[in-house]
């Protein structure tokens, strides 16, 4: 009985070690820095995402509509999850074209203009649209 207890308690402990998703209130504010950050019309040198992204289907912009870029991230190449995708799509954004748009417009110095973590909170916050 007693053994099954510590046997329990040690399983548990070492799950709950081997968890190294960040606590739920970090990810919170990492989605509210990253929408700030999505909304600003300037980045760097740079125009802003929302300058050439929606997330309405009704408007269109220079850019796709990224209404449900949180799903359809993880399906749009094989074998890249979704978190993966967005960090290539904004970093190397001429690495897989979106169908019906041209290369070289979307702007291609986020990767050296913003920092890890900024380009950590962007997909934080588009996970959840
Ligand atoms: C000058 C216009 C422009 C700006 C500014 C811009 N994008 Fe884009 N973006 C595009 C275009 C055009 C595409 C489609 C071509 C391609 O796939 O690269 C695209 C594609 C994407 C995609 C892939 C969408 C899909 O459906 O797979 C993501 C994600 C994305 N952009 C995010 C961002 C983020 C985040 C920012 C700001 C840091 C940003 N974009 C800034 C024009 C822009």
């Amino acid at each position: 009985m007693i053994l099954r207890l510590i046997v329990t308690i040690s399983l548990v402990i070492t799950l709950s070690a081997c968890n190294d998703d960040p606590p739920l209130d970090s990810v919170a504010n990492s989605v509210e820095r990253g929408k700030v950050l999505f909304y600003q019309t300037h980045i760097g040198k740079s125009l802003g995402c929302i300058t050439c992204h929606s997330f309405s289907t009704d408007i269109k912009t220079v850019g796709p509509s990224l209404l449900g870029i949180g799903l359809r991230a993880g399906l749009s190449k094989p074998n890249m999850t979704a978190k993966a995708y967005l960090f290539e799509s904004i970093t190397n954004p001429d690495a897989h074209i979106v169908v019906g748009y041209e290369p070289n417009i979307m702007y291609s110095a986020y990767a050296s203009e913003l920092t890890k973590t900024q380009i950590e909170d962007l997909i934080n916050f588009l996970l959840g649209q």
